[in-house]
């Protein structure tokens, strides 16, 4: 042992000490040694007593990483330090550095154009910014090390400061660490996690590479990497200013999260492609990263109705018998689902035999103002028409490399797939199945499946598409084995070592891989060796971008299949996955954890450029409790994707199944319906300039640091915070208000003003969810029906939150609601802009239409406002000049609770009335 000891001396001895919290870890795969270490060239030391969780034994000297060879304007190029080691490879020598600045976003590149980058096609477009972001170079403090630094312009600080060491780039291991400016880390996933705000005060490492494996709220903590991969995170400031930083990569990748505070990134391919956003307000960090990436399809107005799924109905009357109680029970419905139990055996573009009828019954429901969304699998089996239709149409498939690793005992037992390289698989059908290549960039991959959706839709007339088990998830996929030739138990087995094991057993596999005892980068998925994007790219690269490109193939299908607007949800996820799909958070549990969780996902996939998303409102797996099922609904009517959706086996779990349930989900969905011109506008407004539309309460209140720590309270917009009941065997919830006016709008103490502070808040199983609106802001509103197409008859209305200092403001927009979108900026619709003020004497309600087209929209007939100080003379209103006749019978003003409702049937024309209008009238106190 004497030879290892002295080894370990003297390695430490040459090196500068490493503070306990900066330590960079040289062992992030499994069991590190002090032998291990120090043949790697790093530090082995053990973590005296008190230090922060996880904190590495074998760390990286900070003499280690790249020195700067050479500078031409913006480009540096870097040769690796003499003495580096990268314990994955050799580091690649002639690193360039390129920085650039795109209007305020500032890109810094590290690694050339032969590196492979995501094809995903990123808008890239310009940001905007009060302010900006700077570019150093310097070095490692007391070394010649290459590093640098990110400083906000206004203040000095450093949102990025690489002295801490790390750099390293070899063929497949790329890291790069920085110190943060402060430990308010938001973002990064997909992940569950029991607080808002990312845990700094300790090591933890969150693997990055799309999954088929539900999520686990009940750990403490689980790090496993969920169905989708975003390498993005809002970091605040001390003094309240945020930024954001973005890694265009698709490679299995991870983060470490640390105490100095800091982080390291580690990729296993491509390049370091990072984007910094300015801010420096957070939706302003949102927005300048949907500048980048891509802003949010506008979901149908319909879809942002009631949605109500399960697996197992087993038949279309079993369905169709949910279906008739739910809206017997007057709960507000607009989408019943189908899953995969209506496809013959599980073949897409398929029905099976139990659901005869299941055409008329959706046409039916389309009488009744309702619509279908029905799922499909990407994967296909390989011995039927879609299959056979997709050869002959020139489709491709993820492919082997090469006809010697095929598994020809079971490939050659079917006729059409014999000559072929497609790569077999196994999904829910009940035979082999091929993974459709959806980043062909021929297209011709996705004109196949448009079309397989065109026949299909020839026969059923749905109206949106749910797309699963696209990570994409294979079942039992093995490592070298023998498959056999029995087609029943065959499974995909993938090559883990010699040349064509390379790909599946890389250097350095990820947490992802050793979370999992046993399993490899192909565990539950396919080959990483596969071939993608009509075989120039490697399924090891592209793997994590297959939802992606399946939702931008069947965003494709749905716009050609219907002529319409509809939605897509997705499982799988990527940065601009927003673009062509919503996403459901997968398959939770019915349990309190997981509605917590659902709660900070929702808020994430915000930040992720995903708006349209929620949880299986009751639970997925499990069985779910009344008092569960009714709190779920309190919280997830405030989701735009708002679905009750459960696993098959399990009792049913809609609402009609316990009347409380029923009655909850009735008033909340009800409130839903009555503000979906607010929600449907909010989703609007992202759609055009990005942002986000469910949103923490620290993103409208970012100088407040309390509001940083809520992890169960949201927005609306800036304009409605709704508090839901999270906990088991409660009947209030303890509320942040804020410095702001606050109005309750639940039933019991409507308009009631709640004072800034925490405050204990009525929350009964049978009331309204805790739901305010913020003082200062105008909401537009429509009369609610059971559904959103007869919502959509009634007036319009807006509610107005007086804010005592001064003036209310608030945006109306309204379209078809189902037409197709191909330019958000030009498309037809009315935009209004509200404006409300008041002297001593007067006030006035104002609109200008910012774009009024030629599309129906309601007239606006009631005006409510909260908090009004004086009483108004209903003889004294003045619209654009002309004296206008107030509904007195329906108006009222009361002096006591200060609310004042103007009630008169088609008040303003928004279809006809000139823009701008003033609706002006007198007060007195
Ligand atoms: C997956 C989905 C789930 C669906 C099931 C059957 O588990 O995540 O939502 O019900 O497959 O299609």
């Amino acid at each position: 042992m004497l030879v290892p000891i002295l080894t370990l001396l003297l390695v430490t001895s040459v090196f500068s000490s490493v503070d306990v919290r900066s330590r960079i870890d040289c062992y992030p795969d499994p069991d590190p040694s002090s032998n291990a270490c120090s043949a790697r060239g790093c530090i082995w030391e053990h973590a005296p007593e008190g230090s922060p969780t996880k904190t590495p034994y074998c760390y990286y000297p900070r003499e280690r990483g790249y020195v700067l060879k050479s500078t031409a304007g913006q480009t540096y190029t870097l040769t690796p330090d003499s003495s580096t080691k990268n314990p994955f490879g050799t580091n690649i020598d002639n690193l360039p550095v390129t920085v650039k600045n795109n209007g305020k976003t500032l890109l810094v590149t590290i690694g050339g154009d032969d590196r492979y980058v995501p094809p995903v096609g990123l808008p890239m477009n310009p940001s905007t910014s009060s302010d900006s972001l700077t570019f150093k170079v310097t070095t490692v403090p007391s070394t010649n090390i290459f590093a640098f630094q990110v400083t906000r312009q206004s203040t000095g600080t450093n949102v990025w400061d690489t002295t801490i060491g790390g750099l390293l780039f070899a063929e497949k291991y790329i890291q790069i660490a920085t110190y943060l400016p402060s430990a308010n880390v938001f973002g990064f996933g997909d992940h569950v996690h029991k607080q808002l705000m990312r845990n700094l005060t300790r090591y933890t490492t969150w693997p990055m590479f799309a999954k088929g494996i539900a999520p686990d709220s009940e750990s403490d903590l689980s790090t496993q990497n969920l169905y989708g991969v975003h390498p993005f995170y809002i970091a605040m400031e001390a003094d309240g200013n945020s930024h954001g930083v973005f890694f265009l990569n698709s490679n299995a990748q991870e983060v470490t999260l640390g105490p100095a505070p800091h982080l390291v990134y580690r990729t296993i391919g491509g390049r370091l492609d990072m984007a910094f956003f300015p801010g420096p307000l957070p939706e302003q960090v949102v927005q300048q990263y949907l500048a980048h990436i891509g802003t949010p399809f506008l979901p149908a107005y319909w879809a942002l109705g009631y949605q109500l799924s399960r697996w197992g109905y087993n038949s279309l009357d079993n369905m169709k018998a949910v279906i008739s109680r739910v809206q017997a029970a007057g709960v507000p419905l607009d989408v019943p689902y189908a899953d995969i139990d209506y496809m013959n055996a599980y073949k897409d573009f398929t029905e099976g035999d139990k659901w005869t009828g299941f055409p008329n019954y959706t046409d039916q429901l389309h009488q009744q103002g309702l619509h279908m969304i029905v799922i499909f699998d990407p994967a296909v089996e390989v011995d039927y028409d879609s299959f056979k239709r997709a050869l002959q149409q020139n489709a491709t498939f993820i492919e082997w490399p090469s006809a010697d690793l095929v598994p020809h005992n079971i490939q050659d037992q079917y006729p059409m797939a014999k000559n072929t390289l497609v790569m077999l698989g196994n999904v829910w059908p009940e035979r082999n199945t091929a993974f459709p290549d959806f980043l062909d960039p021929t297209n011709q991959t996705t004109q196949w499946w448009t079309n397989e959706f065109v026949l299909f839709h020839q026969t059923l007339k749905f109206d949106g598409i749910w797309i699963d088990m696209n990570e994409p998830s294979n079942f039992e996929t093995g490592t070298y084995s023998s498959v056999g030739s029995n087609l029943a138990t065959a499974h995909l087995s993938c090559p883990i070592s010699g040349a064509a094991g390379q790909l599946d057993n890389p250097p350095y596999a990820t947490r992802a891989v050793y979370d999992h005892s046993g399993e490899h980068l192909c565990s539950r998925t396919l080959c990483m060796l596969g071939k993608s994007a009509r075989r120039t790219m490697n399924f090891f690269d592209t793997k994590s971008l297959y939802g992606w490109s399946e939702s931008r193939a069947t965003n494709a299908a749905l716009r050609q299949m219907t002529g319409r607007r509809g939605a897509v949800i997705s499982r799988s996820t990527f940065p601009s996955s927003g673009r062509y799909a919503g996403h459901w958070l997968g398959d939770n549990t019915a349990r309190w954890e997981d509605l917590q969780t659902s709660v900070i996902n929702v808020m994430d996939f915000n930040f992720f450029g995903i708006p349209y998303v929620g949880s299986d409102i009751c639970g997925f797996h499990g069985n779910s409790s009344e008092e569960l099922c009714l709190r779920w609904h309190q919280m997830g009517a405030f989701h735009s994707f708002s679905r009750d959706h459960n696993t098959k086996g399990t009792p049913a779990q809609d609402p009609a199944v316990w009347p409380s349930v029923a009655a909850a989900a009735k008033m909340v969905l009800t409130f839903r319906y009555y503000y979906l011109p607010y929600l449907y506008s909010l989703h609007y407004a992202s759609s055009r300039y990005g942002g986000t539309v469910v949103r923490p309460v620290f993103f409208e209140f970012p100088k407040d640091s309390t509001t940083q720590k809520l992890d169960y309270q949201f927005m609306w917009g800036s304009g409605m915070m709704i508090a839901p009941v999270v906990d088991k065997g409660v009947s209030s919830v303890h509320v942040y208000f804020p410095k702001a006016t606050w109005y309750s709008l639940i039933p019991i103490n409507y308009g009631v003003v709640l004072t800034p502070g925490y405050l204990d808040v009525h929350a009964a199983t049978d009331s309204l969810t805790p739901v305010f609106l913020r003082g200062g802001y105008i909401l537009p509103r429509q009369g609610a029906n059971t559904t959103t197409t007869a919502s959509r008859k009634n007036d319009l209305e807006v509610i107005i939150g007086v804010d005592p200092s001064g003036g209310s403001n608030g945006e109306l927009y309204y379209d078809a609601g189902d037409d197709l979108v191909d330019d958000i900026e030009s498309h037809k619709r009315h935009h209004w802009l509200f404006s409300f003020t008041y002297t001593s004497t007067s006030a006035v309600f104002s609109g200008l239409c910012e774009k009024c087209s030629d599309v129906d929209i309601p007239p606006l007939s009631i005006i409510e406002a909260l908090g009004y100080p004086a009483t108004p003379d209903f003889n004294s209103f003045i619209l654009n000049g002309n004296k206008v006749n107030i509904n007195v019978q329906l108006s009222s003003y009361s002096a006591i609770t200060k609310r004042l409702f103007i009630n008169t049937p088609k008040l303003i024309g928004l279809r006809t009335i000139a823009s701008p209008f003033t609706l002006k009238w007198n007060h007195s106190s």
